[in-house]
């Protein structure tokens, strides 16, 4: 099943009460590609996020992965294991455990359980990936400090390190450069431009525009539920609706 757009939602709508949270929105993001998702407070895109994630589930709609598989007919964790990794704005790293360790644990067994893990001995080979991931998010020789005592933008990239390691084939970011320092946000464009790969799609909320137009290939701009303006970053400025709703303000 690798025919067909990275994901496909189409016709999706969900109410909270009298709120059109999302209000008839197609969207298709492709393999290969860095989609950014921008708009003011409350437009939906964190709620998009949760149902393409099994979260919250829409009154109407659908939402295809790799242009087959229907995310709305399942739970929460077979969304995970089909290949959706989602990163929440706040980092949700084990703070009590080394980085190295957190990184093995990304690594486990689905359904086993954390304390089961703990005395499980990886292979080496698993070993091999870990010790990788730490230089791929450019935390080598940070392996044995504890997380807890990390800075908020090494804490971001451990927890993307530990969703690379299920290798998402959709990968979800939600304001990952909130609260960073410049520094960090410049490192962190860096490590998402450097997670583009031909099969895989990354789906990345923001609002701090010059790192969207870093990374973004596409920009779809949401606006109360809807999809104001779509396309590259130049065309999205340019337009007078989106600086009306969000970027004039
Ligand atoms: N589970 C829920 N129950 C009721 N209302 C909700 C729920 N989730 C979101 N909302 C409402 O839906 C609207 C869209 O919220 P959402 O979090 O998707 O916005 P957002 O675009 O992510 O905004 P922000 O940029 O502030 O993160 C808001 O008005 C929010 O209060
Ligand atoms: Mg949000």
């Amino acid at each position: 099943m690798t025919d067909g757009p990275a994901l496909y939602v189409d016709g999706l709508s969900v109410r909270f009460g009298s709120l059109r949270a999302i209000d008839n929105l197609s969207l298709l993001v492709n393999r290969g590609e860095i989609r950014a998702i921008i708009g003011p407070n409350g437009a939906g895109k964190t709620t998009l996020l949760d149902i393409v994630t099994g979260k919250t589930r829409p009154d109407t709609g659908t939402v295809l992965l790799d242009g087959g598989l229907d995310l709305l007919a399942m739970s929460e964790p077979q969304i995970a294991l089909a290949g959706v990794g989602r990163k929440f704005q706040k980092p949700s790293v084990f703070e009590a455990l080394s980085v190295r360790d957190n990184l093995r644990l990304a690594l486990r067994a689905p359904g086993r359980s954390i304390f089961a893990e703990m005395g499980h001995r990886l292979g080496a080979a698993e070993e091999a990936r870990a010790e990788a991931m730490l230089e791929r998010i450019g935390m080598a020789g940070m392996g044995a400090r504890r997380a807890g005592v990390l800075s908020h933008g090494e804490k971001q990239w451990l927890e993307i390190g530990m969703l690379l390691l299920q290798e998402p084939r959709v990968l979800l970011l939600d304001e990952p450069v909130a609260g960073m320092s410049d520094s960090e946000t410049d490192r962190t464009a860096e490590l998402v431009l450097s997670l583009r790969a031909p099969d895989r799609a990354i789906v990345v909320i923001e609002h701090d525009m010059s790192f969207v137009e870093r990374i973004a290939d596409v920009v779809t701009v949401l606006h109360e539920g809807r999809t104001l303006v779509e396309g590259s970053m130049a065309r999205v400025q340019a337009d007078a609706r989106v600086r009306d709703v969000y970027l004039g303000r």
